[in-house]
């Protein structure tokens, strides 16, 4: 189990190199944030506490209200209790997201601990994740109804980009374009709103709200891009690697490689397409895929990308907020170089 304190730091850790108070503004808010969010999942009896609170405590990047404090920060002095529960809403609605994504994708780790499907089972982990989703909605309730529009159409794209990548492309659909429209629903969406949060908390004006929307599409897909590049390339995500792999998810190098005529990778297609429970096989597909030029090649669209969000910045006030969200796009892409 992470502390708050290393939670919040490794969080601004993304950001890079900012000006000392304004990070100890920032680190202060995600410390309350990380307080709040323990007792956002406490319920009426233990277990459902015991069980919400797990994934909560096992860690995770809290990417989304670093986002949400970031963007809140374009004002001097937002409303710290503004911010607070902007971010809460956030990461909530994403890690009630996470207990169900773990149930589809048949998970067994989730920030490093055991996922609740594996530790409980299917029942319990899509009730705490609905139970979490009901706590992120009452929060978002104290925020305005501009707030829960926002939300409850975000999560209404969450779950058809989640819904669109278990049923896979329709008949004569790119599977590139399947693929790249998923990760923008899944996962896009929720990145975008938490910007726009933050936005919204500061107070800025529409050409701003949209410049953040935009940026935080973009960095979504960074962000989602990166993570499907670790699937392959990384044994300490925390998550098992090749877990997409072996489920048959398809990944930006997967799909660049399966585009491939060279006969050498016969034997990897051939892999891609097959069932990879043996564990001698998925290490075989992941050796493979790993030695592959498509990873250089993913690789370089996901830094093509980060330059996209880095630019939609430009119409924001300059200042260490703005900095510290163009930053980031270099921390998105460093997990994954
Ligand atoms: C995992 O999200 C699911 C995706 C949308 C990629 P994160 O990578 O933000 O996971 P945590 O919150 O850090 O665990
Ligand atoms: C998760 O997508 C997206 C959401 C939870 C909405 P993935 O299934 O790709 O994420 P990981 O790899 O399990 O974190
Ligand atoms: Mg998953
Ligand atoms: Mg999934």
């Amino acid at each position: 189990m992470l502390a708050a304190v290393s939670v919040a730091s490794q969080a601004a850790d993304l950001a890079g190199e900012l000006p000392e108070e304004f990070t100890a503004r920032v680190t202060g808010l995600l410390d309350r944030i990380e307080e709040r969010l323990a007792e956002a999942a406490v319920a009426r009896t233990d277990f459902v506490t015991q069980a919400a609170q797990h994934i909560i405590r096992a860690g995770g990047k809290r990417f989304r209200p670093m986002l949400v404090v970031l963007a809140s920060l374009l004002a001097d002095d937002p409303d710290d209790e503004a911010v607070v529960r902007a971010a809460l809403v956030m990461e909530l609605t994403h890690v009630a997201s996470l207990y169900h994504d773990d149930v589809m994708d048949e998970a067994e780790l989730r920030r490093g601990a055991p996922s609740a499907n594996q530790r409980w089972d299917n029942t319990v982990a899509i009730l705490v994740g609905d139970f979490l989703f009901s706590r992120a909605s009452s929060i978002v309730a104290t925020l305005g109804t501009d707030y829960v529009k926002l939300q409850s159409d975000t999560f209404a794209r969450l779950v058809q980009g989640q819904i669109a990548e278990t049923r896979g492309p329709r008949e004569g659909e790119e599977l590139l374009t399947h693929y790249l429209d998923v990760l923008a629903d899944k996962t896009g969406s929720l990145i975008a709103a938490s910007a726009i949060f933050g936005g919204m908390v500061a107070g800025v004006g529409q050409a701003e709200l949209d410049a953040l929307a935009a940026y935080g599409e973009e960095i979504g897909m960074v962000f989602q891009l990166s993570d499907d590049l670790l699937d392959i390339a990384s044994d300490t995500s925390g998550k098992t690697p090749g877990t997409d792999l072996r489920a048959g998810v398809p990944t930006l190098p997967t799909l660049l490689a399966r585009r491939s005529t060279d006969p050498s990778d016969a034997r990897l297609l051939a892999l891609l397409d097959a069932d990879l429970s043996r564990d001698a096989d998925l290490a075989e597909a992941l050796g493979l895929m790993r030695a592959h030029p498509a990873m250089a090649e993913a690789r370089q669209e996901v830094n093509r990308r980060a330059e996209v969000a880095r630019a939609h910045l430009a119409p924001l006030p300059e200042g260490p907020a703005k900095d510290a969200l163009a930053a980031l796009c270099d921390g998105v892409i460093s997990r994954s170089s």
